[in-house]
């Protein structure tokens, strides 16, 4: 429950991976492709690659907008594509603001080793974590007087860990105050065909440029980072994608894409299974549909005994509020009530600390990543704590649970979002590079 991860619809691409034998070079009908593809090395990529997940990044945008191939740059993932983005916007010392809480990568993929720094722009629960213009007004005239520079603004949406998508209002207030500002507005919308609920629909940034008459935008300001991670569930194959308006930064991005190209066998497959609009459509109906079955039974679950969560309709997580359980309104308080989760009801959920959440008492938990009989066992799990904690007479030792149950994950699996595991301190000790300076 600490890894946001998709693995709802696998049944699905195992479905057409066993029905499109011709899409890898490692079986008997698609095995003559080998010699081209094994060769192929070119920092563009496959003409076809770019296609193809151009025209997916534009169906899973409900086709609103239309992406044009030859801005798409490649990375190893989207972690890979922040750090290019970095590199190209801004020098040693500079800034990006970015609104909280949010995704702890950012202070390794941004920051390590561009040595570029993360400005928070607080947004609070007072109104559901809003972000608004005197919150960016105020961290950037902070920064300012710390004589920081700064060079751009981060965005998620729909937001990790908050589930929530920009309306359109306040997707606009970003992009006049960057503009305003003469600032980077760069857009991670790698939760975008996450959305399960919500009327109007997601709203990415290129449709605000492109189609919104009403917003005036200098284009070269605007930078998407997207990848395949998230959306269709594939972290492990690094499909990660730059798409810049900024002619310079297409140009720079690509030659440094060098540096963490996508495989040419991945690209051959994901070119196959992005380019059959038939199964696409049907994956991005289908997992919001699963994604929504999720959502409902978590937080009915949650809601029984009595746990609320912030209202959200995207990603693979709920924020949950648990800040009535905290001791005291203290990060410490929090940091305990986390290990009590960890320890003894054996939940990995994530505190709000790590995601640099200014008020404490909230929890990520993602959902996508168990099939329902897990599920069921963390409700339960979560259930029992709840009961036994509104029994007030009974000592506290009772809540040391020694339950038979386990939730396996497997060892060797990337700590996503730098998550925390038991001993680690909640500003995560990961947040500082482990490089080291040579001595000699
Ligand atoms: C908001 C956000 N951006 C980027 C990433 C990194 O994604 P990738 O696996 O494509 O590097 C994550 C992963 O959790 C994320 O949540």
């Amino acid at each position: 429950m600490g890894l946001a991860e998709n693995e709802l619809c696998y049944d699905l691409v195992q479905e057409w991976l066993k029905n499109n034998p011709k899409a890898s070079i490692c079986s008997a009908e698609g095995v003559y492709e080998f010699r081209d593809i094994a060769i192929f090395q070119d920092y563009h990529g496959l003409p076809e690659f770019r296609n193809a997940v151009a025209n997916f990044m534009g169906r899973v945008r409900g086709n609103k907008v239309t992406f044009d191939p030859d801005r798409i740059v490649m990375s190893g993932g989207a972690t890979g594509a922040h750090e290019t983005i970095a590199f190209c916007l801004a020098d040693p010392g500079d800034a990006f603001l970015v609104p909280t809480p949010y995704y702890p990568g950012f202070d390794r993929d941004l920051r390590w080793r561009t040595g570029v720094q993360l400005v928070p722009v607080v947004c609070d629960s007072s109104n559901d974590f809003k972000i608004t213009r005197q919150a960016l007004e105020a961290a950037y005239e902070k920064a300012q007087e710390d004589n920081i520079r700064i060079k751009g603004l981060l965005i998620t949406n729909p937001s990790n860990p908050l589930g929530t998508f920009l309306d359109r209002d306040t997707l606009r207030s970003l992009v006049s105050f960057i503009n305003e500002k003469n600032i980077h507005l760069i857009c991670d919308e790698i939760y975008a065909a996450t959305v399960f609920a919500g009327q109007p629909d997601f709203i990415s940034i290129s449709e605000i440029i492109e189609a919104d008459n009403a917003i005036e935008c200098n284009r070269d300001l605007i930078h998407v980072v997207y990848s395949l991670s998230k959306d269709m569930g594939f972290p492990g194959f690094r499909v990660g994608i730059i798409y810049s308006y900024n002619d310079a930064v297409v140009s720079c991005a690509r030659k440094m894409s060098s540096f963490g190209l996508v495989s040419s066998q991945t690209q051959h497959l994901i070119v196959s299974m992005l380019s059959d609009d038939e199964f696409v459509d049907k994956f991005i109906a289908e997992s919001a549909k699963r994604l929504a079955t999720r959502y409902k039974l978590f937080t009915r679950g949650l809601g029984q005994v009595g746990i609320g969560c912030l209202k959200s309709n995207a990603g693979l997580f709920l924020w949950m509020d648990l800040h009535e359980l905290l001791k005291k309104q203290t990060f410490e308080a929090e940091m305990e009530l986390w290990r009590v989760i960890i320890n003894e009801v054996k939940l990995n959920v994530s505190p709000g600390s790590s995601f640099h959440c200014p008020n404490p008492g909230w929890f990520r938990v993602c959902f996508a990543n168990m099939d329902d009989q897990t599920m069921e066992v963390a409700l339960s799990r979560i259930r029992t704590f709840m009961l036994k904690n509104k029994e007030p007479t009974r000592p506290k030792k009772t809540l040391c649970w020694k339950n038979s149950l386990r939730l396996s994950f497997s060892s060797s699996r990337r700590i996503d979002d730098f998550m925390m595991s038991p001993g680690m301190t909640p500003h995560s000790p990961l947040a500082q590079s482990p490089l080291v300076r040579a001595r000699t």
